[in-house]
């Protein structure tokens, strides 16, 4: 069935495996003496980046069935790599990592794609200088990253002011190898997998939270536990079936084995305030995580709303949806605070105001906040999507076909296999 306004969302989904989960498992399972199992694991490019980038430590990674068999080595124990590692188009695979080296003897060249050899690495690789690590970045910024990691890594205590989960965890996993109490304060809440895994897997880490700010406290004198994980279900992949569901009438959508961490439903919360209809309907706890099983259904069109700039961080990855959702809610949506869109795979940012105008959208940034004047009206389409291959915002304007007159032209769709290789394939067997 052709993609477009008569389509609407309906059926039973299970969202693939979990990015940030899937990157963390592969890691910190690499640093588990004796064989760890995880199943689901995303099998998109950038969790293979990281993969590739674990087997070129030394770590043995197989594929056995619908299973990924790894050997950890321990923490420290990373191989000198033979090449320049490519991390292709992922930002977590070349933060994360370049955590784990900074504190490994080792020397490493990190490089990737077109997109990520022009996103900030600074924000990252200051807090790496500073335990030890010689480290030199393109223009004092950008890939590729050039690390000497230190051996002897200095235990610190880390103020993050930028939030993000991947300097925090890039943090985390030098802390591995670093003999003493590392120490990190971050400001805003971001995701917290890291975290949760390494508790799971029997580490010695606090984590305490404030009014101001959340403690996180490591110190090294247990090992990592092998770990045995079914990966459960992305939200930032099901956000586009679950935002699609809540604004498309006579959509009904039951969504299973969703995580549904505090730090990544942010975007569910959102959509609730705007008259969504999402319910739970069962919940679990594994590793740490919540895993829930979901019930969507579009009963009325949705209303507008104003995001503050402090719960971005917990829908960073959902705002694109969102403002397709807010282009067919009545009335004017605010996103504030959208500084960090800029800097992800695209300018996001830019690239969500163009998109939304030329499919007949008034949408305004002003500074870095966006405002987006919705209505249930459907929207003229026929445009041609500019997505400078940015997967998030490709796979958004796409759900924008249910909401135009006619379709949009996107062009070049391959970039979908960054962290959804199979959604095409999803929407056709979901839609009517
Ligand atoms: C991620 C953290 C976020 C997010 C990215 C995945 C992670 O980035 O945008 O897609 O797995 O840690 P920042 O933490 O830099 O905002």
């Amino acid at each position: 069935m052709p993609f477009n306004y008569h389509s609407k969302i309906e059926g039973t989904y299970y969202p693939p495996g979990d990015k940030s989960i899937s990157h963390r498992a592969l890691i910190l399972a690499s640093h588990a003496i004796g064989e760890s199992k995880i199943s689901n694991l995303l099998e998109g490019e950038d969790v293979i980046n990281t993969l590739k980038a674990m087997r070129s430590f030394g770590v043995k990674i197989n594929k056995i069935s619908d299973k990924y068999i790894i050997f950890g080595i321990p923490p420290g124990g990373l191989f000198q790599p033979k090449k320049t590692i490519y991390f292709g188009n992922s930002g977590t695979s070349i933060r994360l990592i370049s955590g784990l080296i900074a504190s490994n003897n080792i020397t490493v060249t990190l490089t990737g794609d077109k997109s990520l050899s022009k996103r900030p690495m600074k924000r990252v690789t200051e807090h790496l200088s500073m335990i030890g690590a010689i480290i030199k970045l393109r223009k004092n910024t950008y890939p590729p990253i050039k690390i000497k990691g230190s051996g002897n890594a200095i235990p610190l205590t880390f103020n993050i002011i930028i939030p993000s989960a991947q300097i925090k965890s890039a943090i985390m996993l030098s802390a591995l190898n670093t003999n003493g109490t590392v120490k990190i304060k971050e400001f805003k809440s971001t995701r917290d997998h890291t975290e949760n895994m390494l508790q799971s897997m029997g580490y010695n880490i606090k984590v305490k939270e404030n009014f101001k700010y959340r403690y996180i406290e490591m110190k090294n004198d247990k090992e990592l536990k092998t770990i045995n994980y079914k990966i459960p279900g992305d939200p930032s992949s099901a956000a586009f079936f679950i935002t699609a569901a809540c604004l498309k009438p006579g959509s009904k959508l039951i969504v299973k084995n969703i995580l549904l961490n505090k730090t990544r439903i942010g975007f569910i919360n959102t959509l609730k305030s705007m008259g969504g209809n999402i319910k739970l309907i069962k919940k679990k706890k594994t590793h740490n995580e919540l895993i829930a099983d979901l019930k969507v259904e579009q009963l009325n069109f949705l209303k507008s709303t104003t995001l503050k700039s402090s719960d971005v961080p917990l829908q960073i990855d959902e705002i694109p949806i969102l403002s397709v959702a807010a282009s067919f809610a009545n009335g004017l949506t605010i996103f504030k605070g959208l500084r960090e869109l800029t800097v992800k795979e695209s300018n996001r940012l830019l690239l969500i105001n163009e998109n939304l105008k030329k499919i007949g959208v008034k949408s305004i940034i002003k500074k870095y906040d966006l405002y987006i004047y919705g209505n249930n009206y459907l929207k003229e389409g026929g445009a041609t999507i500019r997505h400078d291959d940015d997967h998030r915002i490709l796979m958004s304007f796409y759900i924008a076909n249910m909401i135009c007159k006619k379709n949009n032209l996107i062009k070049d769709k391959s970039c979908v296999k960054t962290s959804y290789p199979t959604f095409f394939k999803d929407i056709s067997q979901l839609t009517n």
